[in-house]
């Protein structure tokens, strides 16, 4: 692929200047559970507020076996202020699976990590290339806009991202790191070209950011108005509500419904039931039509939904996502 040997190659220097090594989770020889640790809180906090939560949390959970045998009330003082207790369950669940299941270590394998509670695809790619110095690529939002505007000018292209990982030659794991530390100095979402190392063969800056302008405005124009809504009503998304008793269907909601108080009375005045909605997490156009697609729980009142497992319907998912 074209220019990545001068990509590498300037991104290797600017590390080597003024890449964070000194950050707590960039030691060498870390553990695959310090690296988790370290990637679920920086999935929703800034690494400046991370820091000293993560040195606290690791002084009280050291390692795996003393977090999974913590209650969830002794977590909680060294969790809460990092954001949503979902994923703080979810961190709580996944020490229990890795102690029970994998004898108190990480497995070395992306499918497998993928299936632990609150590990995604990134997470995983991050554990295996910062803990296990695995030839992988972590495309996190940050790597996405660099790699999107300097091959393809705008942050918001789509990557073929096996088709990277393949034509890059550098160690991964400095590379992962030094990406994310340039993304958070220079390549910002508002970006400091002029003081880019990687300008003169960076489409961006060539096009003078227009491709990435001129998408969002395209991406901006999503007719949320006239959107139907396709609703998953699921149970900690382990059950899932289908309408229809022999097979599973999404929810499909009307646009005179596509708010989230709408569908909230939809639910109120059919079934009696009182929902709590997520905003949609998908705007998108299925069939060419608008849709939205959200998700929410049941929260009070019965109902007769015939329930699906999470397994019967990922052939739904596939067609409809
Ligand atoms: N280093 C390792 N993981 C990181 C992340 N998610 N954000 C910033 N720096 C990191």
């Amino acid at each position: 692929m074209n220019h990545l040997f001068f990509f590498e190659k300037t991104i290797q220097n600017f590390y080597k200047k003024e890449g964070r090594k000194i950050l707590p989770w960039r030691k060498k020889d870390i553990s695959a559970y310090k690296v988790w640790v370290s990637e679920i809180m920086l999935q929703q906090t800034q690494v400046g507020r991370v820091i000293a939560y993560y040195v606290r949390f690791l002084k009280r959970f050291p390692d795996i076996f003393s977090l999974a045998k913590a209650s969830w009330e002794e977590f909680l003082p060294y969790y809460a202020g990092l954001g949503y207790y979902r994923r703080g369950q979810n961190m709580l669940k996944t020490a229990r699976v890795i102690v029970s299941e994998y004898e108190g270590m990480f497995p070395d394998n992306k499918e497998k990590l993928m299936k632990l509670p609150g590990v995604g695809e990134y997470t995983a790619c991050a554990i295996l290339s910062f803990a296990y110095g695995k030839n992988v690529v972590a495309f996190d939002t940050n790597l996405k806009r660099v790699f999107g505007r300097f091959l393809f000018g705008s942050k918001y292209a789509e990557l073929d991202k096996n088709d990277i990982a393949r034509s890059l030659n550098s160690d991964k794991k400095m590379l992962n790191a030094a990406i994310m530390d340039f993304a958070n100095s220079i390549c910002l979402n508002r970006p400091r070209c002029n003081i880019c190392p990687l300008s003169e063969k960076c489409l961006y800056f060539k096009e003078k950011g227009e491709r990435e302008y001129v998408l969002k405005k395209e991406k901006k124009h999503f007719p949320t108005k006239d959107a139907r809504v396709f609703l998953w009503l699921h149970r900690e998304h382990r059950e899932y509500y289908s309408a229809n008793p022999d097979r599973f269907e999404v929810f499909i909601l009307d646009k005179k419904m596509n708010s989230r108080d709408g569908i909230k009375r939809y639910f109120s005045e059919h079934y009696g039931l009182e929902l709590a909605v997520r905003p949609p997490h998908r705007k998108t156009f299925v069939d060419e039509i608008p849709t939205l697609f959200v998700n929410a729980q049941i929260l009070l009142g019965d109902h007769e939904f015939a329930i699906f497992a999470k397994e019967d319907i990922e052939e739904c998912a596939a067609k409809t996502l």
